[in-house]
């Protein structure tokens, strides 16, 4: 099948192009790449062996959306584009109101037009907020605690209502715990662009040398350390698990929730401790408070996706440490040192880079 990946350049959408030609499908990628660069997807390109359309579009731009559905046949979408900074999203909530929710609508007015009715979004365990009980099941109650997490809600509502009104949409909303790790060959991996939110990338730019020192945010938490524990999943398992979702979309018609982790929390320290094992590098860091907004302990109950899916993440974290260092290691700058090529480039080939218009196709040869 022809699947149309959105956000395909971004950390998890580049994992899951990845493993959705491996699995033998077909894919078109758009990406406005603002939080990624057209190096991740030559990349996929190298790692797979295979080719595959990359537009420069964005999601809010509908003609463009369009275009693509008429040059393509396409069967389902992945749904990756989005913001995706708590803080961010605290400063400026009417941008990741207007990218992530108006994006979603203007996706799915497009995707009906075409009678494309088959949708993976990515949602995420923000939308849990601070849970009950632990590990979450999906049924529980639904609190998020900033506009990220209320775009994500407001989303799957949204996809909610869609189904409802018209049956024939097939919808997986799979909510990620915290996504880890990088593609076991060194090329593709996560890379913010500034000072990392997020420990991993913190704790493996600490590593790398380019930080100095970790900050751990509070150790007074009602945890065996006291600091906060998450669950930690690697993210060719997440892509795995997109793989899964596709076929659950293509076979059975609904709204199919599901929480993708692997049921099992660490603590920032034991982070650290397997970090430092699997880069052979010492991690310095000092406690300071508590930081706000962060809940105490989250893991997911992952039986509903074992279940219906056959899906269960199977990378433990040693791994995950593993091939996020390998990662950082072989690419310290993350993508970036290739905008010196870049810039090189664009002086000898002005339009091999250099997207004149929106629907522009980029990195096709
Ligand atoms: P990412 O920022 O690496 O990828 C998102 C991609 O979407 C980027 O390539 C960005 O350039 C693109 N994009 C953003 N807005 C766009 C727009 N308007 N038009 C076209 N492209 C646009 O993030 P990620 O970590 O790969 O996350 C992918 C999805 O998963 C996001 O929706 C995010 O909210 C969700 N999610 C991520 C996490 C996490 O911890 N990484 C956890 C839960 C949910
Ligand atoms: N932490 C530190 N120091 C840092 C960064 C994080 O001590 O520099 C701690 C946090 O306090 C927390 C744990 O490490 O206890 C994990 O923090 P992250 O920022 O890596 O992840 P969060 O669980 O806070 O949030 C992430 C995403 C959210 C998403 C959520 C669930 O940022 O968008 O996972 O998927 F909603």
């Amino acid at each position: 099948m022809t699947v149309l990946v959105t956000g395909g350049a971004g950390y998890i959408g580049s994992h899951t192009c990845v493993e959705l030609l491996n699995a033998g499908h077909d894919i078109v990628v758009i990406d406005n790449f603002s939080n990624s660069h057209p190096e991740a997807l030559k990349r996929v390109k190298e790692i797979t062996g295979k080719t595959f359309h990359t537009y420069s579009i964005d999601i809010l731009d509908e003609d463009g959306l369009a275009r693509i559905f008429t040059e393509h046949e396409i069967t389902a979408v992945i749904h990756f584009a989005g913001l995706k900074a708590v803080g961010e999203s605290v400063s400026e909530p009417l941008w990741y109101y207007s990218n992530n929710v108006i994006g979603t609508i203007l996706l799915c007015e497009v995707m009906k037009r075409n009678g494309v009715k088959n949708l993976v979004f990515s949602s995420s365990a923000t939308v849990y907020g601070e849970p009950d009980t632990v590990p979450i099941p999906e049924n529980s109650l639904l609190k998020t605690t900033n506009p990220y997490g209320r775009t994500k809600y407001m989303i799957e509502e949204i996809l909610r209502d869609i189904h409802f009104a018209d049956p024939e949409w097939s919808i997986a909303l799979l909510r990620y715990f915290n996504p880890i790790g990088a593609h076991e060959s060194g090329k593709i991996g996560e890379a913010p662009q500034g000072t990392p939110n997020n420990l991993l990338p913190y704790i493996s730019q600490v590593a790398v040398g380019k930080l100095g020192e970790l900050k751990v945010y509070g150790d007074d938490y009602q945890t065996h350390d006291g600091t906060g524990v998450r669950d930690y999943i690697h993210v060719i398992d997440l892509s795995l698990g997109h793989v899964k979702a596709l076929e659950k979309v293509k076979s059975s018609k609904g709204v199919h929730t599901y929480n993708l982790g692997t049921g099992r929390g660490y603590s920032v320290l034991e982070m650290v401790k397997a970090f430092e094992k699997a880069s052979g590098r010492e991690i310095s860091y000092t406690i300071l408070g508590r930081r706000p907004g962060d809940i105490p302990v989250c893991f997911a109950d992952t039986s509903k996706a074992f279940e219906e899916l056959g899906w269960r993440a199977e990378r433990e974290i040693n791994k995950m440490c593993e091939d996020t260092w390998r990662w950082q290691r072989r690419n310290p700058e993350g993508y970036t040192s290739i905008e010196t090529e870049k810039q090189t480039s664009l002086e000898k080939e002005p339009t091999k880079f250099f997207v004149t218009h929106k629907q522009e196709k980029v990195l096709n040869e």
